[in-house]
Formats: structure tokens, C-alpha cells, sequence
């Protein structure tokens, strides 16, 4: 990867960045492998931006066909309707940047058959083959597929990010999930940005859900900020990101992960973390937020809603009372999820869910 400044290198923008004192070795974005689990409006973008800023190699996982009904998304174009978007995906990517190196799968990850192939793949696909992947991102659009993902990486001690765009179209997150130390799937409900509509008009059966290419691209990119500063060591790295577009409102917080958590591979990676920790001298992983100083920044701008270091201590459980704004997707089936289905938690209040919670 040269950093030389002509005209004719790709990577002179971004080796810049070096430079400009952001990040220390941008040239090990070369050695780094991401999979990409799911190829739509979010995670379509996504890998095209790990692609354009030079990733090693991208492991993409979906098993649908580009429609014309998508054309209002990014990326995929009417000429490659009916083509796998993996294998389409795979064909403009290769194009936009040589360099990076693909591997495709066109199969639905949540079949029994095909879940262990994921899994497989997961922790021997790297581009240092027989390694595990750097990051695995879920892109996915439903509660069966993130629980897939959510239980192949909590086996694997896999670290990943989940990324979620609502029905309506003006919501969106995104979540890094470590196991055993940040709160996975199954230990506390997916947590979504409220967006100020009114969701029994939402997700009924056989609804078409709504998609706008701004919100997909906006949590697209906060998604591969956030992977690129989790990779190349810069900046701080998001726990959970969420957008609400009706109110231009970004809230951002921590989760631990749940010791009584139904999935016992997450118990077993907690166990593992405790140890870790206790061998190492003290170091606050999870919650290192910054003391924002409102009365004399110098822009003036006060922050809505952070979740402070008290508002951590006094919750009761694992799972700390959420900032303003923000809300549960689904409440955490007590058996295996029904298939394909999602619990709309639309009649319930936040307290009877909350309550919900800490009682698990
Ligand atoms: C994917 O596989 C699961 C499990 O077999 C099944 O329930 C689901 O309907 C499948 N999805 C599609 C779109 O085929
Ligand atoms: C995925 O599953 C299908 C059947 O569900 C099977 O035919 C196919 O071989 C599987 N692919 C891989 C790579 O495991
Ligand atoms: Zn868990």
C-alpha cells in the first residue's frame, strides 16, 4: 500500500490519514479479514466501503437475489436483478478494488447445514487461511438470522457487530458485541432507537417494510467508522450507536454481559473474561466515557441523554437503565425463537420489559 501523493493511487487519500496524526499503521487494514453476514441496503454499502479503504479480504453470506423492488437502496443496479446478490455484490466489488480478496456464500446461515459451514468459515476464513476472522458484521433483517450469528460468536468467542435499520425506515443502530464481555443477543433484549411512530402500525404480517437509502447508508457508514477505528486502534469505539432520524438524535451507551444469560457459551465466555481480567492489572474496558463538560466547551453544545456512571451503579442488574430515546426490538423468547418470528413488544412499557429483565 503506497502512500505516495499521485493522481493514480487509490490509497493516497487514506494513507493521508497517517499523516494527519488519525491513525498510526493504515497499511494493516490490508491484513485484516471482515465477514459480512447478510448483502442488503446495509450491508451491500458496507462492504463496498471496507473494499474502497482497502480491507485484506471479505467473506459475504446471503442467500437472496437482487430485486428491482431494492432499487431504492444503494449499490445494486436494475441490470442484476435475479442474480444472487452475493455473486453480484462479489462482481462489482472486484471491480471498484482488485486488491481485496472474496469469498462468497449463497446459502441462508440459519439451516442447520449451512450453520455449521458459517461456523467453519467464521474461525478458519481469515486471509492468514486457518485463522479465524477479524470482525464478523451481522446486516441482517431478522431476529432469527442475529441469533444465528449471536450463537456461532459466542461459541467462537467471536467479536462482532450487529447493525439494525427499523420498518419504518427512520431508525437505525449499531452494537459491538464482544462475548463474555459486552451483552450479547440473549442476554438482554436488541435494543432499537425509538423513532416517535406508531409501531402497532408496524410490523404486522405480510406489511411491506419501509427502507430509505439515507438511513441504510447512514448506518452503513456509522457501522464501518466504527470497524475501522475497532481495527486500525483510533478514536473511540461505539458499544452501541443509536439514529433516530426523525430527531437528528445519536444515543450511545454500554451494556455488560448477563451472568444468568440463557446462552451458555455466553456464561462460558464470561467466565473466561473474569479470568482474564483478574490475571491483568485493573483496566475499565466497558465504560470509559468522557467527562463532558457542558457550561464551557467551547461549541456550546450540550449532550441529550448520555448514560452517566450513576445511572450504571443504580441499575439493578446486568442491564443498565436505558438513555432517553432508546427501546427494546424484542423481548427474549424464553425457548428456542419461533421461526422467522419476531415478539412485537409494541403493548408493553419499558418498565414491565425492564422488569422483565432483571428478573431473567
Ligand atoms: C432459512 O432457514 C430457516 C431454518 O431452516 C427457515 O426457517 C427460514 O425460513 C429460511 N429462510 C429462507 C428465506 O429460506
Ligand atoms: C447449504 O445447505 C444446502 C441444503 O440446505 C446444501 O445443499 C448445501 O450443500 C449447503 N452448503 C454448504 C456450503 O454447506
Ligand atoms: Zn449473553
Amino acid at each position: 500500500m503506497s502512500a505516495e501523493v499521485v493522481d493514480s493511487n487509490p490509497y493516497s487519500r487514506l494513507m493521508a490519514l497517517k499523516r494527519m496524526g488519525i491513525v498510526d499503521d493504515y497499511e494493516k487494514i490490508r491484513t485484516y479479514t471482515v465477514a459480512v453476514v447478510g448483502v442488503g441496503g446495509v450491508g451491500s454499502v458496507t462492504a463496498e466501503m471496507l473494499t474502497r479503504c482497502g480491507i485484506g479480504k471479505l467473506l459475504l453470506f446471503d442467500y437472496d437475489k437482487v430485486e428491482l423492488a431494492n432499487m431504492n437502496r444503494l449499490f445494486f443496479q436494475p441490470h442484476q436483478a435475479g442474480l444472487s446478490k452475493v455473486e453480484a455484490a462479489e462482481h462489482t466489488l472486484r471491480n471498484i478494488n482488485p486488491d481485496v480478496s472474496f469469498e462468497t456464500y449463497n446459502y441462508n446461515i440459519t439451516t442447520m447445514e449451512n450453520f455449521t459451514h458459517f461456523m467453519e468459515r467464521i474461525s478458519h476464513g481469515a486471509l492468514d487461511e486457518g485463522k479465524p476472522v477479524d470482525l464478523v458484521l451481522s446486516c441482517v433483517d431478522n431476529f432469527e438470522a442475529r441469533m444465528a450469528i449471536n450463537t456461532a460468536c459466542n461459541e467462537l468467542g467471536q467479536t462482532w457487530m450487529e447493525s439494525g435499520v427499523s420498518e419504518n425506515a427512520v431508525s437505525g443502530h449499531i452494537q459491538l458485541i464482544i462475548p463474555g464481555e459486552t451483552a450479547c443477543f440473549a442476554c438482554a433484549p436488541p435494543l432499537v432507537v425509538a423513532a416517535n411512530i406508531d409501531e402497532k402500525t408496524l410490523k404486522r404480517e405480510g406489511v411491506c417494510a419501509a427502507s430509505l437509502p439515507t438511513t441504510m447508508g447512514v448506518v452503513a457508514g456509522l457501522l464501518v467508522q466504527n470497524v475501522l477505528k475497532y481495527l486500525l486502534k483510533f478514536g473511540t469505539v461505539s458499544y452501541y450507536l443509536g439514529y433516530n432520524a426523525m430527531q437528528d438524535f445519536f444515543p450511545s451507551m454500554a451494556m455488560k454481559a448477563n451472568p444468568q444469560c440463557n446462552d451458555h457459551y455466553c456464561r462460558k465466555q464470561q467466565e473466561e473474561y473474569k479470568k482474564k481480567e483478574a490475571a491483568q492489572p485493573k483496566v475499565e474496558i466497558v465504560e470509559k466515557e468522557e467527562e463532558v463538560v457542558h457550561e464551557d466547551n467551547e461549541w456550546g453544545i450540550e449532550l441529550v441523554s448520555e448514560i452517566t456512571e450513576a445511572d450504571l451503579q443504580a441499575a439493578a442488574g446486568p442491564v443498565p437503565d436505558l438513555p432517553e430515546g432508546i427501546t427494546v426490538a424484542y423481548t427474549v423468547p424464553s425457548e428456542a425463537p419461533v421461526e422467522g418470528e419476531t415478539v412485537d413488544v409494541a403493548d408493553q412499557s419499558l418498565e414491565e420489559l425492564m422488569a422483565k429483565m432483571r428478573n431473567l
